[in-house]
């Protein structure tokens, strides 16, 4: 059975006393309610992750993440994080090529396959990020798109390297707008991408894939989502600012 994860992606929120705080009631509540599969990842900026790490640690079903990474290995990079350095803060995951990265900081899918292979060679997981626009959605060129991020990002890994990998579907317009993608439409795409990796490495490296959805995922949606049989959980932004929010999103995975 392949692993079911439920991540959150804090992205710029949260002073260090307030990650803590949200910390410190999460772990508690999942200790207390969850009894299910999923893995939880929490993925903080970069200054709270070696403490979060720490307030994690002996807690098996919780693992911390970066949200991005540098394509270099060290150097005259003044403002850039290693993933070195986020490895040896107690990290297990790297997102890359989130939309906002591609968007804001005009992250192109042949960089993005540097910052995979950095992630990689220290031994920590990337969450590959792809997703379509409203536009090339209405186009119809969300397939062609998903194509282009997905085989330029990745296809360039052995097979024993995509072990490592997950991948999260977010089509932008679902991020932080309140408009999910129909179970359908996601179910749709996951399909479409494990098949890209089975084409490329063969049935038991897709079948392995963990393939995440995200983009306005809610306690409420999460059940029918999460019962589609290629989403194999989420990557969730606004609801994991609060722990009651986002531990009823892990409950919704068994
Ligand atoms: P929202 O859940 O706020 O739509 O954000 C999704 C996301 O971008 C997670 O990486």
């Amino acid at each position: 059975m392949r692993k079911k994860i439920i991540a959150g992606n804090w992205k710029m929120n949260k002073t260090f006393d307030e990650g803590m705080a949200l910390v410190s009631e999460l772990s508690n509540m999942v200790k207390d309610e969850y009894n299910g599969s999923a893995e939880v990842v929490i993925i903080p900026p970069f200054t709270h992750i070696n403490a979060i790490s720490r307030m994690v640690a002996e807690i098996s079903n919780i693992q911390v993440g970066a949200q991005n990474c540098s394509n270099h290995a060290s150097g005259a990079y003044t403002g850039e994080v290693s993933a070195a350095m986020i490895a040896s803060c107690g990290a297990k995951y790297i997102i890359i090529g989130h939309s906002e990265r591609r968007q804001y900081f005009n992250e192109h899918n042949d960089w993005l396959a540097k910052k995979v292979d950095a992630v990689l060679a220290n031994n920590l997981t990337a969450i590959y990020c792809c997703g379509e626009t409203l536009e090339e959605r209405e186009a119809n060129k969300h397939f062609e798109v998903l194509h282009a991020q997905v085989s330029e990002g990745l296809f360039h890994l052995t097979k024993e390297q995509f072990s490592n990998i997950v991948i999260a579907y977010e089509p932008v317009w679902a991020i932080g707008t309140g408009k999910t993608a129909s179970t359908a439409q996601a179910q749709e795409v996951h399909a479409y991408i494990r098949n890209l990796v089975r084409e490329k490495y063969g049935v038991d490296v897709a079948n392995h894939l963990t393939i995440q959805y995200g983009g306005s995922v809610k306690a409420d949606n999460a059940v029918e989502l999460f019962s589609a049989p290629d989403i194999d959980g989420a990557l969730v932004g606004g609801a994991a600012l609060q722990s009651r929010s986002f531990v009823d999103i892990i409950k919704a995975m068994k």
